[in-house]
């Protein structure tokens, strides 16, 4: 557990003095982390069974009791969805790097500072403290798989919003003044689809208790209805906003990428991804590993980073989709679905246009 940053004295002689100090921090820490159970029936099934089945092959997993199995409804082979995922390649999602757009206007300032401020929130919550450069060895930064996990889902329950805001208020407004939309619709209500497909591939790591799920119903209540109004008074600095939120995300994934290439995370060494993530991403028979499957999330980071810095470039009202529209000339680059080269295609930056 992090050290303490705030302390909070408490009057009891009687007790040792190591119990006289309350961390702000650390408690917090704890209860976030206590509030998930990554024991779950699913994980120990899945640790026990490393190096002996493939999860995808196991006949054990059918027995472990599942976090949110599937419906019971024996007519149904499967639900399917409308989004498929792109098929990322490795060499794409090694591409992916931490990146940063500068501020250009007040606008911006705006929204990197909500960003800022949400993140010191959230650091505060899931008991996270960023290393600075060249101290990322010491035990105060240091992340365990409860640690990430708790981040991962608290990040995910919230990242699911915007998308699912945005395109709802534009669904609105065109029905509202009989306008088209010029397809922004499809791609930010896929957005929220995507975030929704990290967050479960994350519970199916760990069972939230209720302590998490009290702090998601609150993150909820407020960013929904935070959100919500200020994409009415602003959309541009909404996707602005979005754009810097997801630049953190990728720092996130970042960060846990390292620690598993580091050998600080043992348990997720040699453990394969979830089910349900092989089948959402079309993971390779050889990519598969939680490794892998945190690439394959940050790479959708990434691409959320860019499609939402191209949004805040835009005229709101008239200009088309970028995303969704087709070119005359296909043979110039262009945005698209997929992770691009960016460098390859002559793109310096994340924003496109
Ligand atoms: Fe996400
Ligand atoms: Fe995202």
């Amino acid at each position: 557990m992090s050290t303490s940053s705030v302390y909070m004295p408490l009057r009891a002689t009687s007790l040792p003095k190591s119990y006289l100090h309350l961390s702000l921090r650390g408690c917090i820490g704890v209860v976030a982390t206590a509030g998930l159970r990554p024991s779950s029936p699913w994980l120990v099934s899945r640790i026990n069974q490393q190096n002996t089945k493939r999860f995808i092959s196991s006949t054990q997993q059918t027995q472990a009791k599942e976090f949110f199995p599937p419906p019971k409804a024996p007519h149904i082979k499967e639900v399917e969805t409308a989004w498929l995922h792109p098929v990322y390649t490795q060499e794409q999602m090694y591409h992916v790097t931490v990146a940063h757009r500068e501020t250009k206007d007040w606008a911006d300032w705006i929204a990197l500072g909500t960003v800022r401020l949400l993140r010191w929130g959230m650091d505060l919550l899931t008991g996270y403290r960023h290393p600075t450069p060249g101290r990322e060895h010491e035990v105060q930064f240091q992340m365990n798989e409860k640690k990430w996990l708790t981040r991962f889902i608290f990040l995910e329950s919230v990242a699911g919003v915007p998308g699912m805001v945005g395109g709802m208020l534009r669904h609105l407004r065109s029905l509202r003044r009989l306008k088209r939309d010029n397809g922004w619709i499809e791609t930010l209500l896929e957005e929220a689809y995507n975030e929704r497909m990290h967050l479960l591939t994350f519970l199916k790591l760990a069972e939230p208790g209720w302590f998490m799920r009290l702090m998601v119903l609150g993150a909820q209540g407020v960013f929904f209805n935070g959100f919500f109004i200020s994409y009415l008074i602003s959309p541009r600095i909404c996707h602005r906003f979005v754009g810097y939120l997801e630049e953190e995300a990728v720092i996130t994934y970042t960060r846990a990428i390292q620690d598993i290439e580091r050998g600080t995370l043992p348990k997720w060494t040699n453990m394969d991804a979830p089910e349900i993530a092989i089948q959402y991403w079309k993971m390779p028979e050889d990519q598969r590993t939680m490794k892998d499957l945190l690439m394959y999330v940050r790479a959708d980071e990434a691409k959320h980073r860019e499609v939402n810095h191209t949004l805040g470039n835009l005229n709101q009202e008239a200009d088309p989709n970028p995303y969704s529209v087709k070119y005359k000339d296909p043979s110039k680059p262009h945005p698209g679905k997929g992770i691009v080269n960016l460098k390859a295609t002559g793109w310096e930056r994340d924003e496109v246009i």
